[in-house]
């Protein structure tokens, strides 16, 4: 890994969220997360640097990179592809502490949510069958360490990147839910980081306990997995990949339905777009009105 943490600093001293590419040091953004942003930093090919602007304390930013490291420790262990990869601190705005993942670059155009628009049907056929092989990986061990320990998996497409080799990796661990003794160890009140302030206690209430525990449930990953598929403009799959599944998971679970991923997906969509929406109503009344700083990235226009 190249980059040092004198440069990362600087790179965070002088970045503008409203304006990233505006920075001296040179910057691309690889992806958006609800909680981080994933960039290139200083057209370095080989790493993916997710920025994560959470942290109040420096002690609740090396707890949470504490639970990363065994989060993908775990992966790992349950026989998951994760790429390479290592943390950085770095000073933020005031007394913000920013977390740097950096990981391992992998060519964009072979991330799932790509492959569907570019290989053939006998190859998606067999990249979903080994995304589903690899989940099961996840509830395996989970079988294996029960009662200690459960991990939580996000199943989307654009969370897997199949190589050219036939490598599978798994790269969506910024976010490291799992359960010790039956207890979560991720600190919810980081996931609402990035929602607007006035609509922390709504989520709180209402969809937290949700969002934290669909990752554990078998159908509800694959049906999250499947229902990505209308946002990814890739409805043609959606009944064929119920298929693969449901006959990869006989008595593992009750068969996939398409009309509960259907309504499944409206819900999320809708939910989505008026978070988004809210979240940059919050930026603009942050920046605009209070002259504050807004410390996330947001996405543009998201096509769904
Ligand atoms: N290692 C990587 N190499 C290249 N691109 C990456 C890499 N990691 C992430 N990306 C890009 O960024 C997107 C989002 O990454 P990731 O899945 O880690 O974040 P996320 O799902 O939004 O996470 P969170 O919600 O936890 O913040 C990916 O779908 C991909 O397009
Ligand atoms: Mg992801």
């Amino acid at each position: 890994m190249s980059l040092s943490r004198e440069r990362l600093q600087e790179f965070e001293s002088g970045l503008d969220p409203l304006d990233p590419m505006s920075s001296r040091i040179p910057c691309q953004i690889l992806g958006y997360g609800e909680i981080s942003t994933v960039l290139m930093i200083d057209n370095d090919p080989a790493q993916a640097a997710k920025r994560m602007p959470l942290f109040s304390t420096i002690k609740a930013a090396e707890v949470y990179v504490k639970h990363y490291g065994t989060y993908c420790d775990r992966l790992r262990e349950a026989g998951l592809n994760v790429p390479v990869d290592t943390t950085m601190l770095v000073n933020g705005k005031g007394s913000l502490s920013v977390l740097y993942i950096l990981q391992q670059q992998l060519p964009p155009e072979r991330f799932c949510h790509k492959l569907i628009h570019t290989e053939s049907p006998d190859y998606l056929r067999e990249m979903v069958e080994r995304i589903s092989g690899e989940i099961e990986k996840v509830w395996n061990f989970n079988t294996q360490n029960e009662p200690q320990l459960k991990l939580a998996i996000d199943g989307q497409l654009s969370n897997w990147v199949l190589l050219e080799s036939g490598e599978l990796y798994f790269i969506d661990t910024s976010t490291p839910l799992m359960h010790e003794e039956g207890v979560e160890v991720l600190d919810p009140e980081l996931l609402l980081q990035s929602a607007p302030s006035f609509l922390r206690w709504l989520i709180r209430w209402q969809f937290l306990d949700d969002v934290m525990s669909r990752y554990y449930d078998r159908r509800l990953v694959y049906t999250d997995l499947i229902a990505n598929l209308f946002k990814e403009q890739a409805a043609q799959l959606v009944d064929p990949w119920i298929a693969i599944i449901n006959s990869q998971c006989v008595d593992l679970m009750e068969p996939l339905d398409r009309d509960q991923i259907e309504s499944y997906y409206r819900e999320d969509k809708l939910i989505w777009r008026l978070f988004l929406g809210l979240r940059r109503l919050d930026r603009f009344i942050k920046t605009r009105l209070l002259r504050q700083r807004y410390e996330f990235v947001l996405p543009g226009k998201i096509k769904r």
